[in-house]
């Protein structure tokens, strides 16, 4: 069959924002021409982010119900720890809040000032929280990676010869390494198993302890499923299993592929580093069989770690990415490749040659996305990382991407062919999109807050 469905019935349902084009304009401009000012009752489809969005399955929402909201020792922890333990094989199970919550921990008591952690790409919570120790975060992505358009179908992979070398010449100064499941910062690209192994073997080789960023762990394992020869016959669950055990820890952030809208927790096999994990926690986030969640967190990340494994929703989630791809791609827009787990990234650059990195072409998109149906998506290039080089220069971000991030069970496929069709009609304008100016730059984590303006009134005379 070509037509995708949703492996699930609905049975609550929750009213849709409209907006008139008249009303967008009035929202996004008090906004600053920036999609995190919007107030979200003002956004139709809001792909700014999968993260904590995920619509809960009846399943979760009645083992919320009979959670044990006890400070110390809760029934709902013991099954928590059991989930984990079962998919992850580590002892220790230390509940967080979120993901960047175990990221603290775990750096607080594991680094030291002047050491370095290398992984594919450090996603950016995970690096500020490296570098908040006086750590250096350092990105090993293969070569691969750095081509929008390569087909290439592992581009979460570490390069390995730069792994080992990195290992030789910094040796005694790493700490741990990483590996981000699937590669965030790279597109939401998975890494194969045979590069995990590798990558373990490695570390293990060096003397230094792996601990995965396992936020999608559940689409990394199914892309492995689709794409790594040798992997078809194997179920999801399995190569889970087998990519948790080549590592001694990890990071989870459960609002990822735990399908919960908030809750993390950190894991390992250390008996030490999980000690003195446990009593930073006690220090901030709570005691150490609730850490930052209530009980019915807890309920529900055990219930959503399975439910994850589904490989009749991992299908349907990998058939809309690359469904939303191929419509955006049939109309002229294109897409980095192939299209990755939980969001498709648009090559901005590509699509708007005219407006120059220093105008922000992935943003001026993002406006014109929002002013023609109130879709919300995300800028990931010079607004986040271009820099002025302090002579009258611009230093921009390698790529320009806006990236349209799929909340996890919530949109229909009839949302993603209106969305398709509504892109259609951006792409259309396409050579009347102009550049935005930066009207205001805070310093630290510029897209959040930042302001603009747009070159010429573009904005007005196109959609006033
Ligand atoms: N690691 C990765 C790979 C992530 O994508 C995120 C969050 C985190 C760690 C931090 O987890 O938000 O629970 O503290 N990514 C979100 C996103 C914010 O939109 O990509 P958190």
């Amino acid at each position: 069959m070509d037509t995708i469905i949703e492996p699930f019935m609905i049975k609550t349902v929750e009213a849709m924002p409209f907006t008139s084009p008249g009303e967008r304009m009035i929202h996004l401009r008090a906004a600053h021409l920036n999609a995190f000012l919007l107030h979200a009752d003002h956004v139709t489809f809001d792909f700014l982010t999968d993260s904590g969005t995920t619509a809960m399955s009846d399943r979760q929402w009645s083992a919320m119900l009979s959670a044990g909201e006890s400070y110390a020792g809760s029934r709902s922890y013991w099954r928590f720890k059991k989930v984990v333990q079962s998919l992850t094989g580590f002892q220790h199970v230390i509940p967080t809040h979120q993901g960047r919550a175990a990221e603290r921990i775990l750096f607080q008591v594991a680094t030291e000032k002047g050491q370095c952690v290398p992984s594919n790409n450090h996603f950016d919570t995970t690096r500020a929280n490296i570098e908040y120790q006086g750590v250096a975060a350092d990105d090993l992505v293969c070569v691969e990676a750095h081509d929008a358009q390569s087909e290439f179908p592992f581009k979460g992979n570490i390069d390995l010869e730069r792994l080992e070398s990195y290992l030789v010449e910094n040796a005694g100064r790493v700490p741990l390494g990483m590996q981000t499941i699937t590669n965030n910062t790279g597109g939401g690209q998975p890494a194969s198993l045979a590069n995990i192994r590798a990558v373990s073997a490695l570390y293990r080789k060096h003397g230094v302890p792996f601990f995965l960023d396992a936020c999608r762990f559940a689409e990394n394992a199914y892309m492995i499923q689709q794409r790594e020869p040798g992997q078809a016959d194997r179920s999801v669950r399995e190569i889970a299993r087998e990519v948790f055990s080549l590592a001694d820890g990890c990071t989870m952030s459960g609002k990822k592929d735990a399908l919960v809208n908030m809750g993390g927790f950190l894991a390992m096999n250390d008996d030490e580093i999980a000690g003195r994990a446990r009593n930073l926690l006690i220090l901030t986030e709570g005691f150490p069989t609730y850490g930052g969640c209530a009980a019915r967190d807890l309920e529900a990340m055990a219930v959503g770690l399975d439910e994850v494994l589904d490989e009749r929703y991992l299908e349907y989630r990998m058939a809309t990415t690359r469904y939303l791809a191929q419509g955006l791609n049939e109309r002229g827009i294109p897409t980095m490749q192939p299209p990755g787990g939980h969001a498709v990234y648009i090559d901005a650059k590509a699509f708007l040659p005219h407006i120059p990195a220093r105008q922000y072409p992935g943003q001026a998109l993002v406006v014109a996305m929002y002013l023609e149906g109130g879709i919300r998506a995300c800028e990931i290039g010079s607004v986040m990382f271009g820099r002025d080089d302090g002579a009258g220069g611009f230093e921009a971000s390698e790529h320009e991407l806006v990236r349209i991030a799929l909340p996890r069970r919530r949109y229909t496929q009839s949302h993603i062919d209106f969305v398709i069709e509504l892109m259609g009609t951006v792409a259309s304008r396409r050579d009347d999109l102009k550049g935005l100016v930066m009207t205001e730059r805070p310093p630290l984590l510029p897209h959040f807050t930042a302001r603009f303006a747009a070159v010429d009134d573009w904005v007005d005379s196109l959609y006033g």
